[in-house]
């Protein structure tokens, strides 16, 4: 397991200043949501708005929880017009800049005016409730403006990260059978153009169930459009009425489905359910990140991955919160890019990656001191562990030392941050993700399910429902059952290790499946190694994961070639090509060995343990399930 050491690097008390003023000043609401978990979070769902109230809080149909059960809610609405009869009404709800430099601020009114046009958009190309939308588009308002209609009218929307290949886009536009594409001629990242109405086009080559494509302008770019099936956004919302009532929605129907790496090759469609999900986002984002009105919060994922959907969209909105959206790479045009716009709008919450936060180490301090960045007065980090030594950087150099760290621990599945301090009242300990939040038992659990004593690794288990907890997998409810519920009685296997110190403070250990984590982005192995595969020259791969300066994790995939087949460097350029095309740039392998043979068990199961140990210098461990011990020496000599 990777991060064998607790490393104690001192402790760090929130500022009295922060403490003071913060949301949450008493450690009693762990109490409080321990006495009564219904009656914690049917408070945090009653500052929402609900049509119609819930009958039961929590129906514990084991796997299948259910939140808010009879209860009538609308996620769009709660985002939106709750505000629209508050003086939110003209607070900026979106602050967005271009990777050019372009920007753009909507406030509330204007947001719910372009969302209630677009969702009147949807139900026109005959978009109805439970319906999918597949959305395929860059970092633009287009983005959150989409999701938010769709939810509005409720239809079911899957994003599919822009970063993502034709193929990936594909195969997700088909496991959800969605009748509306909407993506955009093109996006901006590093100055280049990502070409993602040529990825849709192949893509749609073989995905029938889409009946129209919605374009959105962005980079002006000249792209071909199908008669019948391709729509300009902007001709389409120009005669849109600005006037669609927020569908009132069960609580427990889907919100939206967001696919996400397992250890099988086919990705996963995690679904997320209404009531619960709103509820849970919603509560987090208050507390975690202490949200108030006068904050500008600025959370740098892509709204492709869960962080986006939670925490850009719709639990600061939720919250009322003015939120900045950045479409481009930190790096450009300059490695400063990310403190020039905590200047240009006061940033006072930053939510970001331990990978980019390596690579700002990377690059140099000169490049934050450049700029005034005495707005921020919180800091967060998610998507991985993150070493000491990157959060005391982070803490001194991007906090100037008075910024509490919140290190969220969550998963696309868990829908909502669940370990993580409260900034306000905890001390932290630099790599530690604190504690759960209140309601939520985590614990540390053996393979036999039995706890561990403090202080020892293994595996991480959540053992008590909570509000945005995927709802099953889409269309594969066995599945859901068998991923997530089979390995300890009783409990959410998370498959993260992990270890509680003497303290009852959580330090994350990193996955313990076949998941790399490559920059915070789940990549499962088998994923990599059917796309190496499915080369040509390639008879099988396996693919392990490697520690990276940068990355955290990078990909080293060993390959064994067909007969007729040599290695070769053009060949090894040809693979890595092979693995962009087939599911994106994020998942193209750092190493390619050749090997003659790959290290098995008996059954013919690949035994990645023994490469990963092999790559990292550590101990093979017990080989005597091994086929064949030449496979072995084969890997080492590479
Ligand atoms: C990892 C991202 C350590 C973990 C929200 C988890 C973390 C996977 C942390 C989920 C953290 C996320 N410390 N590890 N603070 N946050 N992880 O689904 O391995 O993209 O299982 O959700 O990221 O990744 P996902």
């Amino acid at each position: 397991m990777p991060g064998e050491e607790i490393f104690e690097k001192g402790r760090f008390e929130p500022p009295s200043e922060f403490k003071e003023k913060a949301i949450v000043k008493s450690e009693s609401i762990y109490e409080e949501a321990e006495r009564d978990l219904e009656g914690f979070w049917a408070k945090a769902a009653d500052e929402l708005h609900w049509f119609k109230k819930w009958d039961r809080v929590l129906e514990r149909n084991h796997p299948f929880y259910r939140w808010f059960v009879g209860g009538k809610i609308n996620a769009s609405y709660n985002c939106l017009d709750r505000h629209l009869d508050t003086w939110r009404k003209n607070k900026a709800a979106i602050i967005w800049e271009g990777e050019p430099g372009d920007s753009k601020t909507y406030t509330y009114q204007q947001l719910h005016h372009e969302v209630s046009k677009f969702a009147n958009v949807l139900k026109s190309l005959g978009v109805k409730k439970g319906d999918r939308v597949t959305i395929y588009l860059p970092m633009i308002p287009e983005l959150p403006i989409a999701m938010l209609a769709c939810a509005r009218i409720g239809a079911i929307h899957s994003v599919v990260f822009g970063g993502f290949s034709a193929q990936a886009l594909q195969d997700r536009i088909n496991d959800a059978e969605a009748k509306v594409l909407i993506t955009a001629d093109g996006g901006y990242r590093r100055g280049k153009i990502v070409p993602l109405k040529k990825n849709s086009d192949e893509a749609l080559e073989n995905a029938p169930s889409i009946e129209h494509v919605v374009v959105v302008k962005r980079t002006g770019e000249d792209v071909p459009m199908k008669e019948g099936r391709d729509l300009w956004w902007h001709d389409l919302m120009k005669n849109a009425s600005h006037v669609c009532e927020a569908e009132p929605m069960d609580s427990t129907d889907p919100l939206f489905i967001l696919y996400t790496s397992g250890t099988t090759g086919k990705p996963k469609g995690v679904v997320h359910l209404t009531g619960g999900y709103i509820v849970g986002t919603y509560l987090t984002s208050k507390y975690v990140f202490d949200l108030k009105d006068e904050d500008i919060y600025w959370c740098t994922a892509d709204i492709g991955w869960i962080t986006g959907h939670s925490y850009i969209v719709y639990g600061p909105l939720a919250n009322g919160a003015t939120v900045v959206m950045y479409e481009g790479a930190p790096d450009y045009p300059q490695y400063d890019r990310f403190w020039e716009i905590v200047e240009k709008y006061g940033v006072t919450i930053l939510y970001t990656a331990p990978t980019a936060i390596r690579a700002f180490i990377k690059w140099g301090e000169e490049w934050p001191k450049k700029h005034d960045l005495s707005s921020l007065r919180l800091l967060g980090t998610v998507g991985e562990p993150i070493n000491p030594d990157v959060w005391l950087w982070y803490y001194r150099v991007i906090g100037n030392e008075k910024c509490p760290i919140v290190d969220t621990w969550w998963q696309t599945e868990t829908g909502m941050i669940l370990i993580t301090p409260l900034p306000g009242i905890s001390v932290l300990k630099p790599g530690s993700a604190y504690r759960p939040f209140p309601g939520i038992k985590a614990e540390v659990v053996d393979d036999d399910g039995n706890p561990v004593p403090r202080g020892q690794a293994g595996n991480l288990v959540i053992k008590s429902p909570w509000p945005a907890m995927l709802g099953t997998l889409y269309k594969d409810p066995e599945r859901y059952k068998r991923q997530y519920w089979s390995q300890v009685e009783g409990a959410y296997f998370t498959g993260d290790g992990a270890r509680i110190d003497e303290d009852g403070y959580f330090w994350l250990l990193g996955r313990i499946d076949d998941v790399i984590n490559v920059s915070g982005h789940r990549l499962g192995t088998m994923e990599v190694e059917s796309a190496l595969v499915s080369h040509e020259a390639v008879a099988e791969a396996a693919v392990v994961g490697i520690p990276h300066e940068i990355k955290g994790q990078g990909i080293a995939a060993y390959v064994v070639l067909k007969e007729e087949f040599k290695p070769s460097d053009d060949l090894t350029k040809d693979l890595k090509m092979h693995v962009r095309k087939v599911i994106g740039p994020i998942a193209t392998p750092d190493e390619i060995h050749y090997v003659d043979k790959l290290p098995k068990t008996r059954s013919g199961k690949i035994m990645r343990r023994i490469m990963r140990a092999i790559k990292t210098g550590k101990d093979i461990g017990d080989v005597s399930t091994l086929e064949e011990e030449a496979a072995i020496k084969e890997v080492r000599e590479k």
